[in-house]
């Protein structure tokens, strides 16, 4: 299946384990080249904007009518897996040329640097480019849903919204060895508690919850009492008032902020309508997960997602991450006829 061994390719960028292809850096690059390449013996016209994101498009036979498109990213988190972002950029390769021309351009789009905030696609909403008339991307489901509702395919709703910083405890740095245990001021102690504090906030919240990822410890000697720690906080919710709600009581500023939203009807009946005529179940699923399309639905573009189920108990952002030929192809198929009937 072309699709996988694209999918290997990709994987194979950046060295292992797991697929490393970090914002901005030569791995994304050489990711985001293949796929040029990939688009151009698609037969789609290749361009570059100026935040780096790639659109290949096939010109439709009514220039005068919006474009429509797909894709997603071609970055990755460390050690990510193979399908994040890579299956909706060479699935929406690979329907587009079934397809073949229609009535509006098809645009295969691979947003830059997705995971760390979404630069690529908000770089482009924010006027450097012009706008889809409508967009839908395909994304792995990243969690175990759809596997326990029996179901290869959902239609996504709604898009989670989060909040991102960084959160420091100072302490005193001090000699391991001939400081007292009860006359420290260790700064990592300190953290250690921060961290298991914001999991009861989390827990406290109905579908929220929040990560401590990143752990940046000083100055960082083993025998050395730590003086400062940052820590990295995620935090999410289903909407806004809850979003808020888990800042204000993690009590952190965050860096990034993108509140959660709702995907377009119009575009949700047209993926919908494309599950039935698979005659497969159709599932609603919201996303826990950012993606680009809640960001080009911020925009004003009508958006909506196309989730492939997960296997490996819905496991992502890791090597093990899972969905399986004959669903990736039920994708596929659908996603193409999603786009046929929204391109008239
Ligand atoms: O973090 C996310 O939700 C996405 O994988 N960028
Ligand atoms: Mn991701
Ligand atoms: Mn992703």
């Amino acid at each position: 299946m072309r699709i996988f061994e694209r999918l290997e390719e990709l994987y194979a960028i950046g060295g292992g384990p797991g697929a490393n292809r970090p914002a901005y850096s030569p791995a994304e690059d050489e990711a985001i080249e293949l796929a040029a390449r990939w688009m151009s013996g698609a037969g789609l016209t290749v361009e570059r904007d100026t935040a780096g994101n790639l659109i290949g498009r096939l010109d439709g036979t009514c220039p005068e009518l919006p474009e429509l498109w797909t894709g997603s990213h071609l970055d990755s988190v460390p050690a990510g897996g193979r399908f994040d972002g890579a299956l909706g950029v060479v699935a929406g390769i690979e329907a587009v040329e079934r397809l073949g021309r229609q009535g509006r351009t098809l645009g295969v789009v691979s947003f830059r640097s997705e995971e760390v905030g979404c630069l690529g696609s908000r770089a482009r909403t924010a006027e450097i480019g012009e706008l889809p008339g409508a967009f839908v991307e395909l994304h792995i489901e990243q969690g175990p849903r759809l596997d326990r509702a029996g179901a290869p395919l959902a239609v996504v709703p709604a898009i989670v919204g989060y909040a991102r910083g960084e959160l420091t405890l100072t302490g005193r740095a001090g000699h391991a060895g001939t400081t007292p245990m009860d006359d420290r001021d260790d700064a990592l102690v300190a953290a250690a508690q921060r961290v298991l504090a914001i999991r009861e906030v989390a827990l406290g919240i109905p579908e929220a919850v929040a990560t401590v990822g990143r752990m940046i410890v000083e100055p960082g000697g083993v025998n050395v009492i730590p003086s400062a720690v940052t820590l990295s906080v995620d935090a999410r919710a289903p909407d806004r008032e809850r979003l808020d709600q888990l800042v204000a009581a993690i009590g952190f500023e965050p860096t990034l902020c993108v509140q959660p939203v709702a995907m377009d009807e119009a575009v949700c009946a047209a993926i919908r309508a494309a599950i039935e005529e698979l005659d497969l179940p159709v599932v609603e699923l919201p996303s826990g997960a950012g993606h680009d399309a809640g960001i080009l639905a911020a925009a004003g573009v009508p958006s909506a997602m196309l989730f492939v189920r997960s296997l490996n108990g819905g496991v992502s952002h890791s090597p093990e991450e899972l969905s399986s030929p004959e669903d990736v192809a039920l994708a596929v198929e659908a996603l193409g006829r999603t786009l046929e009937r929204l391109s008239c």
